[in-house]
């Protein structure tokens, strides 16, 4: 089963998630990247604006095809309740279909659910098959993020 790991991070949360799902699943990762400078607290707030605007961005071609792949997980950051742009623009545009699909998502408290709820209305015709989402609080304790993958992977993929 081939499978990639295609996420969105500003500062790094979702990235290292990412990672040890790939090194968990075996996956190759992709980064999608946004080309609206989100650093510092100006980018923070531009953020937050196009956030809650439920705005597309411009983001950079991906460096995989997801047609390629037989499972996808697709992360993000939560940001203002919902996925971020650079998600919701790859999502509209990348027409994946017909894919196994695991959903994460990282956040300070709140907006799981809802971000999970707008990323499966944009992968209609797909089925998920994971949802994951972590808390600032769950990532202070890595090694339990890293068992809640490997029990996933036990779950998803009867080896
Ligand atoms: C513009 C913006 C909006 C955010 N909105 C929320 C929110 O609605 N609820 C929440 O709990 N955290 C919110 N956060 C916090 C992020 O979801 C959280 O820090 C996340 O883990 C950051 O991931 P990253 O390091 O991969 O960028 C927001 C962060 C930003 C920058």
């Amino acid at each position: 089963m081939k499978i990639a790991v295609i996420y969105y991070s500003r500062t790094g949360k979702t990235k290292k998630i990412a990672e040890e799902l790939a090194l968990v699943f075996r996956a190759e990762t992709a980064r999608v990247v946004d080309k609206k400078d989100r650093k510092g607290i100006i980018g923070y707030f531009k953020a937050a604006k196009d956030a809650f605007l439920k705005k597309e961005v411009e983001i950079e071609s991906l460096s995989l095809n997801p047609r390629d792949y037989d499972l996808i997980f697709i992360g993000t950051p939560v940001w203002a309740n919902g996925v971020t742009p650079a998600i919701r623009t790859y999502l509209k545009h990348a027409k994946i279909k017909n894919k196994k699909i695991g959903l994460f998502c990282t956040t300070h408290i709140s907006g799981t659910d809802t971000s999970f709820k707008e990323m499966i209305s944009l992968l209609e015709g797909n089925q998920i098959v994971a949802k994951i989402g972590f808390t600032a609080f769950d990532l202070r304790n890595f090694n339990s993020v890293k068992e809640r993958l490997k029990e996933l992977k036990e779950q998803i993929i009867k080896e």
